[in-house]
């Protein structure tokens, strides 16, 4: 990261950076882009730029959100330079800025570099305490082998039936600790998940031993969120196996029947939204080839 050069936001350099801005968001849930005339950079935002042989290839952005909390609202590289944290000088910048501002504590939302663990270590590393919170992985589904492992004698995966709302649930609230209603199944939210759009028992999962439901896992196409590569983003929700039953490949059989399913309907990207400290869950959906896309967390 040597030959890196970083820059403050300039009226100069500010085009470029909104351009990258909304390039590289371009396809996450939830982003408007921004156009020059909206994007008002806030008075107490610090905004710096990183550059690769003059190329501009990262940037962090943050303002103080409100007395003693600094919020770094875009912190991302550009495709193709993203493995390296070139987000990280930029950042730090950014951190000293809002530091000096007042800042005590950082919230950074949907920082778009890789790798996670690197950007981890670093912070630790200088003494700076990174506390999780979301984490958003896609899986190229052209690097995923559809297949489905064998499953341990007495236990079964079966698709949706009519009527297994509350089974659904129950089995969700048991895994968990929530406190869904049946009828709550019709109005999930998240990823743009559209219940009455995108609900297909097909996709839909049990795992079953001895003909009692002790694991779900749903493959979704949002059918209302925009085209990734070039179909609807696929997505995974609700992977989860009763405590007893864990540790014997189900959680590994769910997931693949659900990206068997979404692989069947073509879907190029498909997304899992989780916590860094669901480790088995990271674990495993990165044995699946998923890898971390966004990340949200607080810096203290
Ligand atoms: C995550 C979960 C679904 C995994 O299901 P499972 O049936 O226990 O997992 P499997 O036996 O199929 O194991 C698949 C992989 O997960 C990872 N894994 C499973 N248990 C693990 C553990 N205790 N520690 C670390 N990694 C683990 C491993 O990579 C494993 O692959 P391997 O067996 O080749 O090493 C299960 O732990 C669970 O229900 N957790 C609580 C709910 C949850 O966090 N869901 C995810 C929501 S995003």
């Amino acid at each position: 990261m040597n030959h890196m050069k970083v820059e403050k936001l300039n009226a100069k350099n500010i085009s470029a950076a909104l351009s990258l801005i909304n390039r590289t968001y371009a396809d996450v849930h939830g982003f408007t882009p921004l156009t020059e005339s909206d994007w008002n950079v806030e008075k107490s935002a610090s905004c710096f730029l990183g550059f690769l042989d003059e190329k501009l290839v990262s940037l962090a952005y943050g303002p103080i959100a409100e007395k003693d909390k600094g919020h770094v609202r875009w912190a991302c590289a550009q495709e193709n330079f993203r493995g390296e944290c070139y987000t990280l000088l930029p950042m730090e910048k950014c951190i000293t800025d809002l530091k000096y501002n007042g800042a005590k504590q950082i919230r950074v939302d949907s920082w778009l570099d890789a790798p996670y663990r690197r950007m981890l270590n670093h912070f630790e590393s200088k003494g700076i305490h990174v506390e999780h919170d979301h984490l958003l992985m896609r899986l190229d589904m052209r690097q995923y082998r559809h297949q489905l492992p064998a499953l341990k004698s007495g236990y079964t995966l079966r698709t949706f039936r009519s009527g297994d709302q509350a089974t659904w649930a129950n089995v969700k609230n048991a895994v968990f600790g929530s406190s869904s209603e049946p009828k709550a199944f019709w109005k999930q939210d998240f990823q743009g998940v559209k219940m009455t759009s995108d609900f297909d028992p097909e996709g839909f999962f049990f795992a079953e031993k001895d003909g009692q439901p002790i694991g779900i896992c749903a493959g979704l196409v949002l059918h209302n969120r925009q085209e990734i590569g070039g179909t609807f983003p696929g997505s995974i929700g609700w992977t989860g196996i009763l405590e007893g039953h864990r540790g014997i490949g189900l959680g590994r059989a769910l997931m693949m029947s659900a990206l068997n399913y979404l692989d069947d309907k073509g879907i190029k990207i498909t997304e899992i939204g989780t916590q860094f400290y669901r480790t088995a869950a990271v674990n495993l959906y990165e044995s699946l080839g998923f890898r971390i896309h966004t990340a949200s967390f607080n810096l203290l």
